[in-house]
């Protein structure tokens, strides 16, 4: 299996998002988080940055939508193009049939845990989710540290998919670099979401390229 790299566009000069977007070509998707300061005390975009970057077709979109009321607002960026939407367990009232509505829409759904929310209530869930996004920081901000502590929830949500039988990919999200990539890969991640690391390397373009050498090192040593 081949890691995926998705870096955060969160931190990047976004008065330059196509120069940003060109920088990072060799990435697996770009990933673009909504905020609403509801759900996250933070706000930063909504659906027209994503058809911005949509229609720029560099590389897919993998929105990772941190908002209250996801059953009424996550179909929308699906339907403008986004490869992925990711929407949070503790904000779907109803998380099956928003998945059902972001399917339909032909986008793949993804489903995000906080670090102090975990897979057990989500288990018979799994069979209709393509990703889980394990976060690896309070959701929020970039250039926060990586929290350790969500390893074994990779393990947990690795397991339980196998059980489920359920072909199930595992995203981490939040202070991933060049150390904890590997660690994450370890634990059985296989999407990686890197942010400050890629946008504050001095060579966007080749720091893309060394996370995935070492995630890939890391998964095949695995
Ligand atoms: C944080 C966002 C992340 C963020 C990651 O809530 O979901 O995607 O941009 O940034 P880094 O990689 O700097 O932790
Ligand atoms: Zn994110």
């Amino acid at each position: 299996m081949k890691p995926t790299i998705s870096p955060s566009i969160l931190n990047c000069d976004i008065a330059d998002l196509a120069g940003e977007l060109h920088k990072i070509r060799n990435a697996d998707f770009a990933h673009v988080d909504i905020m609403d300061n509801h759900f996250v005390p933070n706000l930063t975009w909504g659906l027209p940055v994503v058809e911005a970057v949509v229609a720029k077709d560099i590389m897919p979109v993998d929105c990772h939508l941190m908002i209250e009321g996801p059953d009424q607002w996550a179909p929308a960026y699906a339907e403008a193009g986004a490869a992925s939407v990711t929407f949070h367990a503790e904000a779907a009232k109803a998380p099956l049939r928003l998945a059902n509505e972001i399917h339909k829409q032909g986008a793949k759904v993804g489903l995000g845990l906080k670090p102090t929310t975990d897979i057990h209530d989500y288990v018979d869930l799994l069979p209709a989710f393509d990703m889980i996004l394990v976060m690896t920081v309070e959701p929020g901000f970039g250039g926060q540290p990586f929290l350790h502590s969500q390893m074994k929830k990779i393990g947990r949500v690795r397991e339980a998919a196998k059980q489920a039988g359920a072909e199930i990919a595992i995203q981490v999200d939040g202070g991933v670099n060049r150390e904890t990539i590997q660690i994450a890969a370890e634990a059985g991640a296989d999407v990686f979401v890197a942010g400050s690391a890629v946008f504050r390397a001095e060579d966007a373009y080749q720091e893309v390229e060394q996370l995935r050498r070492i995630a890939s090192e890391a998964m095949h040593a695995h």
